[in-house]
């Protein structure tokens, strides 16, 4: 078994923590990491290396280390570009759900080869910014045979795999919603169930019904799929409801809630999943994560990366937006981009750095993780261990 040691960490983000201090913050600590798990993790004065283990000793000299981030809102595999849109809205064109159609097309015609080059590249490009676990969604086929192969696509790179046939209706069912939904619960689960980990449905005015999803959500319940759900994103309505109900681990985007939603979020186990990415590239306003954390809902930010309303897989750039804009502490926004996504997943392996967890760590090129929104912009992930390896 091979060893890492980690020491003269300056601060050390454990997420093992106290109502004072959800951080855990440890200083002047070290880990030792044994094959792909934490082994021990403590002060660095006192670390010792295992004597009968070829042991690499690191050096943080000072510098952060977080747990890796839990990205647990993905749609990484398609095939096609909306720069267009993204232009357009940023000259006052409002965002629609239904530019989802233009990406189904674009991934319709695209090989299983050239989808799995596209994705190997984003997976690449998650590590590179210190994501080791993420989510990634179905969505973008739409037919049996198209959703079955994004799953299994998305199946070849991680375990938090979503089925999201109910993404919009495809034009071609356009007449006939009734028909599509059918579908989704029917020959289209059956295709994905088996690469799949969860049901997932987007919510919302343009999309799917509170009814309609709510039969999608029982269809992927009875096989065997967990629920989560895209809700509030563009209006008030159902959603948040309807996935507290569903006894959903989360529901995603939250931009526009009543007080019921709030309340009902917080005396439930849904996370509340925010996605600032998205509100930064269609204009609409931040959600309110102050009002949430207070309200004692679990907070959990994540990337939404999508070729439609947030094309970033930046972690780093969420935390930055979440303190800005949403009124999240840097303490708090490190939690929600690392423990509170493993919540969303329902991990308990990852998102914090402790005895017997997975090994996955982000040794930062800064002395404190507040520097993640402080020096927005900058990479500042230095090393990625990912399951003890160091990527
Ligand atoms: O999470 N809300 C629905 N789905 C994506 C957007 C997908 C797209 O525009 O292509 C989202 O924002
Ligand atoms: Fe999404």
């Amino acid at each position: 078994m091979t060893a890492t040691l980690i020491t003269n960490i300056g601060e050390l983000t454990t997420n093992v923590g106290t109502p004072d201090d959800p951080c855990g913050t440890r200083r002047d600590a070290a880990v030792l990491i044994e094959g792909e798990r934490i082994a021990w993790v403590g002060s660095a004065a006192e670390a010792r290396t295992p004597q009968d283990e070829r042991v690499e000793v690191v050096d943080a000299e000072g510098r952060a280390v977080i747990p890796g981030f839990v990205d647990s809102h993905t749609h990484l595999v398609f095939s096609g570009d909306r720069a267009d849109e993204f232009e357009a809205r940023m000259t006052g064109t409002p965002y629609a759900a239904g530019g989802i159609r233009r990406t189904v097309a674009a991934t319709r015609e695209a090989s299983d080869d050239a989808l799995r080059r596209r994705l190997r590249a984003f997976v690449a490009e998650l590590h590179a910014q210190g994501t080791t676990t993420f989510e990634i969604k179905t969505g973008y086929g739409l037919t049996v045979a198209d959703e079955e192969r994004l799953a299994r696509l998305a199946a070849e790179v991680t375990p938090e795999v979503t089925f999201l046939g109910a993404h919009v209706v495809p034009q071609e069912y356009a007449d006939r919603r009734d028909d599509y939904v059918e579908l989704v619960c029917g020959a289209m689960l059956r295709a994905c169930a088996p690469h799949s980990r969860w049901v997932d449905v987007f919510c919302e005015t343009g999309a799917f019904t509170p009814e309609e999803s709510r039969r999608v959500l029982a269809a992927g319940i009875a096989h065997g799929l967990e629920p989560r759900v895209h809700g509030n994103q563009l209006g008030l309505g159902e959603g948040v409801r309807l996935a507290v109900a569903m006894g959903a681990a989360s529901v995603d985007h939250c931009t526009y809630l009543d007080d019921a939603d709030v309340a009902a979020l917080a005396s439930s186990l849904t996370v509340a999943t925010l996605l600032p990415g998205v509100e930064f590239s269609t204009r609409q306003p931040y959600p309110d994560a102050r009002r949430l954390i207070d309200a004692g809902v679990t907070v959990a930010i994540a990337s939404d990366c999508n070729p439609g309303s947030s094309f970033t897989s930046s972690m780093p750039l969420m935390i930055a937006l979440a303190v800005r804009e949403m009124g999240m502490t840097p303490a708090e926004a490190v939690w929600a981009a690392t423990a509170g996504g493993a919540r969303a997943l329902r991990r308990d392996d990852v998102g914090a750095i402790a005895p017997g967890l997975r090994a996955d760590l982000v040794l930062l090129d800064a002395p404190t993780r507040t520097h993640l929104a402080y020096r927005p912009g900058v990479p500042l992930v230095g090393r990625v261990w990912k399951d003890g390896a160091a990527l």
